[in-house]
């Protein structure tokens, strides 16, 4: 393991040379932000955030598209669901996610980011001002009736540890800027609500 401080006096960023991003934002003629999506597994996440690109997508903006199970067998795929590996996945990501926004694109991030804390530092890393944070709450209930993935299954039996919802905690965000309630909408009316919200915010005057 190396000393970050010893390493970190060797490093030297070259962010003022780099292109900015208004100059990349004015090429795409858009406004970059971080749609951060948090909610349980199989709460509709990456379902909303695919309807909301595709309607983002007609309507000329460029996006992307970050979730936890692409991620974690990519970048992240040396973690695991601690506490630890968990605030170590989001700070990578946040930090990728940042990458994207100083490159005029709009990411739509769909994580668990089970706790206040963990979002609160992607928030920090990502910048307040460009993070936009989407409540998907879908009731356990609801999850676990559902489980796509069978894993809600897996937990109760104990063949998976530390499943959030289960055996590890989720903490609901306080004050998103938006929510949605799955129960209540379909997927292109949640996706719908989304892209009311940040059409104004993304688009160029
Ligand atoms: S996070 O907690 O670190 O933000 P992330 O969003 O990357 O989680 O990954 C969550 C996905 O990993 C879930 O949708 C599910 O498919 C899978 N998964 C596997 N094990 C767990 C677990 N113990 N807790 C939550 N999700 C899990």
């Amino acid at each position: 393991m190396f000393d970050m401080n010893e390493k970190s006096e060797h490093i030297h960023p070259v962010f003022d040379s780099i292109l900015g991003r208004q100059d990349k934002e004015v090429l795409l003629n858009q406004h970059a932000k971080v749609i951060w999506m948090t909610g349980l597994s199989g709460s509709g996440k990456t379902t909303i955030a695919v309807a909301l690109e595709r309607a983002l997508n007609e309507q000329g903006f460029l996006t992307q598209v970050l979730d936890g199970d692409n991620v974690r067998v990519g970048i992240n795929n040396n973690l695991g669901f601690s506490e630890e590996d968990r605030t170590e996945n989001i700070r990578r990501i946040a930090e990728v996610s940042k990458l994207f926004l100083n490159c005029g694109i709009i990411t739509i991030n769909c994580f668990v980011s089970p706790t206040i804390e963990i979002r609160a530092n992607a928030k920090k890393i990502i910048g307040a001002d460009n993070f936009l944070e989407v409540f998907v709450n879908t009731p356990i209930e609801i999850c676990e009736k559902r489980d796509v993935k069978g894993l809600y299954k897996k937990a109760r039996a104990g063949e998976i540890k530390n499943f959030t919802g289960i055996d590890a905690p989720f903490e609901a965000p306080q004050n998103p800027n938006i929510y949605i309630i799955t129960d209540e909408l379909t997927v292109e009316e949640a996706a719908t609500q989304i892209l009311e919200y940040i059409i104004p915010l993304i688009t160029r005057k």
